[in-house]
């Protein structure tokens, strides 16, 4: 078989490329923490109010003009939606190159929408963020109407129910942080894949490796494993309302030989794995969560 996974493709010693981090990470930052340009159809009671009533915050914006959401995450752990944002951003910027501006994009679970409006803010030239939870949703739209983000929507969605007749295809695709809250993995990936055309963005925890094989159908016929699922119960994190949690309480975490087996299965022809830059999260440091861009 050809060799269909490269990783570390990604020099993130090299000089130029730490420009070039510097440079990107810098223009996502600037929007996501520096002043923009806020609604002129709300007033700042309302804006007030507004974050406050939508407490609590997963990620922290800063909305412009002194108004900014505060994150409940401790702050060592926020540091996972900095490595994700830079680790995301440096490949769509270097697969697309200009040709962002005319490209749509689907950020699949996305949550308050971090990530959807940090691809807008690349020049993306729409931007669809779904997901299966409308209060987060409804943040999300918060957050782009106090910005006047023009291109970006959000809607209702869940993975498992994604196709081409619902939703149309997007050259890039963005699954960041929701792998490992779903029931049925294989079948979100095919969804995925077949409404992305050019890249998709994943990134997810993994499990520790299983190397080793089973009987299949005689005791002398034998098939190896190809990675493992591991079945992870977030009944106590579902039943309390948690707003990270997949659609159901049985969520399922692979191991990192497992998710590019079926990434491949689900129709990407070539998969790299993104090597952490320095000062990422501890966990992608430990390789225990991965960034994957799958291309079609
Ligand atoms: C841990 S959060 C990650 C959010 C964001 N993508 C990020 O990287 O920070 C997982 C998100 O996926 C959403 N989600 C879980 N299962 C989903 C599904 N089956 N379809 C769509 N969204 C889902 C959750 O509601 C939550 O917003």
């Amino acid at each position: 078989m050809a060799v269909w996974v490269r990783s570390n493709v990604i020099d993130y010693s090299s000089t130029s490329l730490q420009a070039r981090i510097v440079f990107h990470a810098s223009f996502a930052l600037r929007w996501l923490y520096t002043m923009m340009e806020i609604s002129d159809s709300m007033t700042s009671k309302e804006i007030e109010k507004q974050i406050t009533d939508l407490e609590p915050w997963f990620y922290e914006f800063n909305l412009g003009n002194g108004f900014r959401t505060k994150s409940a995450l401790p702050t060592d752990v926020q540091e996972i939606f900095h490595t994700r944002l830079r680790m995301t951003q440096d490949v769509v910027v270097q697969h697309f190159k200009d040709r962002l501006s005319k490209i749509q994009c689907i950020d699949v679970g996305c949550h308050e929408g971090f990530y959807s409006m940090a691809m807008a803010s690349l020049g993306v030239s729409r931007v669809l963020g779904i997901d299966v939870r409308e209060k987060s949703l409804a943040k999300a739209k918060f957050v782009a109407d106090t910005i006047q983000s023009q291109n970006i929507e959000f809607e209702a969605g869940n993975c498992e129910d994604l196709s081409i007749e619902n939703s149309g295809r997007f050259e890039l695709s963005l699954f960041l942080g929701v792998m490992y809250h779903l029931e049925n993995p294989m079948r979100c990936l095919r969804n995925i894949a077949s409404i992305t055309t050019d890249l998709c963005v994943i990134e997810t925890q993994v499990v520790t490796e299983v190397v080793g094989s089973t009987e299949w159908g005689a005791k002398d016929w034998t098939r190896p494993y190809q990675g493992v699922l591991a079945l992870i119960d977030e009944s106590d994190e579902f039943s309390a309302g948690n707003a990270e949690t997949g659609a159901s309480p049985v969520a399922t975490c692979p191991s990192l030989r497992a998710l590019l087996f079926m990434l491949k299965q689900a129709g990407f022809r070539r998969v790299d794995l993104i090597k952490p830059p320095p000062g990422s999260y501890e966990q992608h440091r430990r390789g225990k969560r991965v960034v994957c861009a799958a291309y079609k």
